[in-house]
């Protein structure tokens, strides 16, 4: 079932989304080779918590992490460990969820770690790329698998292919609510927006095969083939002309 927000829900979302844009700001700016994700956990708890959230991840079906940090092959729910360091020319993915004042507001970047190769470079423009050519369609009246084909047709045209074990989703009082939203499709189909849907899209990209799969912690996914992955998330309201991307940080407005 997907619930309609009010306006004022909306703007609650939007607090929570603003929470989310200052950890990205704080995790860019102390970035650096030789860190730990467990630090970087540490440091976007303390983000949170000192803006008035609380981790939405943190216990989601037992997740031991404040937020998901994934590097290189890894696409999605890497838990943060004082043993996975970050070296120069990684690529990291931050996965955010912050709860405030009830709601729910979710977000991944991805980002260079020092001085990366052109073709990671290119990985993560073209992924972000994909998320606002996407976005820019959303409106009261249009099909949701018109967002997905945008998605599936800009990173499959540049050689990449998307994950396809894991969606994007609706959001709200909970990190995951109706609809699903793959990253691929066909328009004209799927369901109608509607003013008030709130939704995450989130490109799931990898540079090689599509297939994931989950090591033993029971979370950590990676690609199969090993090959660089990528990860991009904002959450979106839909309004009565358009869209309103609740999660945006400085570096992306
Ligand atoms: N933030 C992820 C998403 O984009 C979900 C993370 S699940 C968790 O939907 F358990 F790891 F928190
Ligand atoms: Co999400």
């Amino acid at each position: 079932m997907i619930t309609l927000k009010s306006p004022r829900e909306i703007a609650l979302m939007k607090e929570a989304g603003a929470v989310v844009a200052k950890v990205f700001e704080g995790l860019k700016a102390a970035l650096r080779p030789g860190l730990s994700t467990l630090e970087l956990d540490e440091l976007a708890n303390e983000i949170i918590t000192s803006n008035g959230g609380i981790s939405a991840e943190k216990g989601y079906y037992g997740y031991p992490g404040n937020i998901c940090i994934s590097v290189n092959d890894t696409v999605l729910h890497g838990i943060p460990s004082s043993k996975i360091i970050l070296k120069e020319g990684d690529i990291v993915s931050f996965d955010i969820v912050v709860r405030k004042h009830g709601y729910c507001a979710d977000a991944c970047r991805t980002y260079p770690v020092g001085m990366t190769s052109p073709k990671a470079l290119r990985l993560i423009e073209v992924t972000r790329q994909s998320f606002f050519e996407a976005v820019k369609l959303i409106k009261p009246g249009v099909h949701l698998g018109d967002i997905q084909a945008k998605i599936q047709e800009v990173n499959e045209s540049n050689g990449y292919s998307l994950i396809r074990d894991y969606t994007g989703h609706g959001i709200g009082r909970e990190m995951h609510e109706d609809p699903s939203i793959p990253n691929y499709g066909k328009a004209g189909t799927g369901i109608i927006l509607k003013e008030g849907m709130t939704i995450c899209i989130e490109p799931m990209v990898a540079e090689g095969k599509s297939a994931t799969r989950v090591l033993g912690d029971g979370w950590t996914v990676k690609m199969k083939d090993e090959k660089l992955s990528c990860h991009y998330e904002n959450t979106v309201a839909v309004t009565a002309d358009g869209y309103e991307i609740l999660t945006l940080d400085e570096g992306e407005k």
